[in-house]
């Protein structure tokens, strides 16, 4: 493995240069400020009537028009949603000056084929591996988030600099920057999305809620064992790691873990898991965003309504204003 960090990079390759960030969204923000903050030239681009303009204007950032923004930077910036970035690319190609560097937080867009960039720029990755906001307020606390950085293409033959360069001025550089792909970093990504953290844990959690509340106990107390003690063993693993964490819980709770945990994530779970990684690759779930954006997000609009009127997030709710 090959983490690099702040005293492993040169800055020169971005001295000077002026970086137009596309999207003043989540990471379009985290990302715009701390570039300011590290003394880059940066000007936010956005679409005519956003309703971001006056809060990046209120923070101090110069903002222009997407064309504009594009046609006066050394480097653009990515960061409008991942299943708008064929339609923005093509909107923005005529006014990308030659040789210039395109940048992506994500490989999702370059790996599945919605962006395909023009062969004269640079193309390259910094992925910080955690929300925006968490991305800002670690940049503010002197420290850094970690981050994946990969080159696509390499047209300058300073690609690998204005990569690094970038991760730094961010505050990446600070925890560290891992050497990927963007084949790997949006396999891995798409795969952890769904199979893992964002989709496979908050079901386990909803099924053990609704398991608890079939058998007959009250919905708080499921809602407390199930959801309640997420965020107790996620600060103890990310402190201690699993083997760490199970040394700290009671001997009960780590018995309970041996004998249960294995029995609900099976091998058929795992087989399962295979072949979402199988049908990631295939670019399946690449051609469902596209298709979900097209649409008009109906699967997103109808699944945040089902979330919010269920038992769960009622109860959390009722819980909630209780303890206020
Ligand atoms: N969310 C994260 O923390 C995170 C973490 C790691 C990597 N990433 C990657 O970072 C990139 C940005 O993700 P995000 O979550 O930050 O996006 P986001 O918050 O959804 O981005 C919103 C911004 O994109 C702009 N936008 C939306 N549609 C547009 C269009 N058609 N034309 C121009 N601008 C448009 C919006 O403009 P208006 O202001 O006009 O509405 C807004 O400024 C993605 O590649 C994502 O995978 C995100």
């Amino acid at each position: 493995m090959q983490l690099l960090r702040d005293a492993d990079i040169d800055p020169a390759p971005l001295a000077g240069k002026r970086v137009a960030i596309l999207g003043y969204g989540n990471q379009g923000r985290a990302q715009s400020l701390n570039l300011h903050d590290s003394g880059i030239d940066v000007i936010v681009g956005l679409r005519g009537g956003s309703g971001s303009a006056n809060e990046a204007e209120a923070a101090g950032l110069r903002i222009a028009l997407l064309d504009e923004a594009v046609g006066s930077a050394d480097v653009v910036m990515m960061l409008a949603p991942d299943e708008i970035h064929g339609a923005l690319y093509k909107e923005i190609e005529p006014h990308l000056r030659s040789g210039v560097a395109l940048g992506f937080s994500h490989g999702l867009s370059v790996r599945f084929g919605l962006v395909a960039p023009r062969a004269d720029l640079d193309v390259f990755l910094v992925a910080p591996k955690g929300p925006g906001t968490a991305l800002r307020s670690l940049y503010r606390a002197g420290r850094g988030m970690i981050a994946l950085w990969a080159v696509e293409q390499d047209a300058s033959g300073n690609a690998r600099g204005i990569a690094l360069a970038y991760g730094q001025a961010i505050g990446c550089a600070r925890a560290g920057l891992i050497a990927s792909s963007f084949a790997e970093e949006a396999e891995a990504d798409l795969f952890n999305e769904q199979a893992v953290v964002w989709g496979g844990v908050p079901e386990l959690l909803v099924a053990g809620f609704d398991t608890l509340v079939a058998g007959g106990v009250a919905p708080e107390v499921a809602l407390l064992e199930c959801v309640g003690e997420l965020k107790l063993i996620a600060d103890l693993i990310d402190e201690r790691g699993i083997a760490g964490m199970r040394e700290v819980i009671s001997n009960t709770a780590e018995l309970g873990a041996l004998i249960g945990g294995k029995r609900i994530i099976d091998e058929s779970v795992r087989k399962r898991m295979a072949e979402v990684l199988a049908e990631v690759r295939a670019g399946r779930f690449a051609r469902e965003l596209e298709s979900e954006e097209a649409s008009g997000y109906p699967r997103l609009e109808r699944s945040r309504t089902d979330d919010r009127a269920s038992l769960l997030e009622r109860t959390r709710m009722e819980l909630r204003k209780a303890e206020d």
